[in-house]
């Protein structure tokens, strides 16, 4: 089995940060979403991977590398236009040829291992798994409606309720879906939807199974849904740090912290992942925060925060809460204005001076 991986889309609503970096490449507890994508499929043994690029191919290709690192083999596909998911199985028909292939999103996150999914595949003879998730907002997912263990409708955004089950972004197909793509006409947003595929495949008389989400999932594609699976992903971690080397500091909770960095007069209150380089100054860092790289925090408070590489934050009299900062960003503090909280979503290379 091979693996396909779409990491070609813009990320419109994750805009300034989209602008300069994929969304793809965004870090939740210090490492980029997709890492966490590579190592599933790693984990569920498929070691072939290809990965759809877009506009951001040169990024994405400098972070991820030939795939050495998890012992894979990374191939990059490039999808000049993004037409949709269907036309992104099409542009890879060379990569994938006859072979049986996992797809997943490269922007969604979840707890879940996918050999599950795999297994139920080969164990049904279906010729498409697809991994599904109850929610209460149906309406902007792909919808499927199931029955007896397997797939009796889908529709992608159906306006009119038809089930809570969302398809999450995990397939498992056969080579049946290329013929199925070929009788897929483009939707109402001008893309090539494999949710409409996966309906032909059904009409042509394939047989479509299903899991469901085991654990929490997350789509990222929106500043509240990064924060969360940050937090989701920071209970998870195991901490171990070197209480001694903070003198005047008070760390507690679960907290990770990376090489060189500097912790004065301080409180630190886990779960938090602060990474190398960086310097904590009389400043409390609460709950669900990720520091980047060489950041600098100096006389504020905050939690509930990823703030990324090189960015610096100096003398803000309120807590920064439910933001995410971009890199080399700049803000300085002094003004009071209410209300009592500080929230931002503010692109790479911002200065802000408050
Ligand atoms: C895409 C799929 C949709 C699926 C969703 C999961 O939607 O088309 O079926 O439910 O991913 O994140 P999009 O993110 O393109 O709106």
């Amino acid at each position: 089995m091979k693996a396909l991986i779409l990491s070609g889309g813009t990320g419109t609503r994750l805009r300034p940060l989209t602008y300069t970096s994929a969304k793809q490449l965004l870090p939740l507890a210090n490492k980029p979403i997709l890492f966490y994508i590579i190592e599933k499929v790693v984990k569920a043994g498929i070691m072939e991977i290809g990965i759809i690029v877009g506009d951001t191919h040169k990024e994405v290709k400098e972070t991820v590398g030939d795939g050495g690192r998890w012992g894979a083999k990374i191939s990059y596909i490039h999808q000049p236009r993004a037409l949709g998911l269907a036309h992104a199985v099409k542009t890879a028909a060379n990569f994938l040829g006859d072979s049986d292939f996992l797809m997943i999103l490269g922007d969604n996150v979840f707890s879940m291992d996918l050999d599950i999914v795999i297994r139920n595949f080969y164990a049904n003879k279906a010729n498409t798994t697809i991994l599904l998730h109850r929610v209460d907002n149906p309406s902007q997912y792909g919808v499927a409606v199931v029955k007896d263990g397997c797939l009796a409708e889908v529709i992608e955004k159906p306006k009119n309720y038809i089930s809570d089950l969302i398809i999450t972004g995990v397939y498992v197909f056969d080579k049946t879906i290329f013929p199925a793509i070929e009788q897929t006409d483009p939707s109402a947003r001008g893309e090539y939807e494999i949710t409409d595929a996966i309906r032909k495949q059904l009409e042509m008389g394939g047989k479509i199974t299903y899991e469901l989400i085991r654990g929490w999932w997350k789509d990222t594609g929106k500043l509240e849904d990064m924060l969360e699976a940050n937090r989701l992903i920071l209970d998870e971690l195991e901490s171990e740090y070197p209480i001694t080397a903070f003198p005047g500091s008070l760390i507690s909770g679960k907290v990770i912290i990376g090489e060189n960095v500097t912790i004065k007069d301080s409180i630190i209150q886990g779960p938090a992942h602060i990474d190398q380089d960086t310097v904590i100054i009389n400043s409390y860092i609460g709950p669900y925060s990720s520091l980047g790289k060489r950041v600098k925090i100096e006389e504020c408070e905050l939690d509930n925060c990823i703030i990324l590489n090189d960015t610096r934050l100096t003398g803000i009299n309120k807590r920064i809460s439910k933001s995410l900062i971009g890199r080399n960003v700049s803000i300085r503090g002094g003004i009071n204005r209410r209300p009592l909280i500080n929230s931002f979503l503010v692109g790479d290379n911002s200065e802000i001076n408050l």
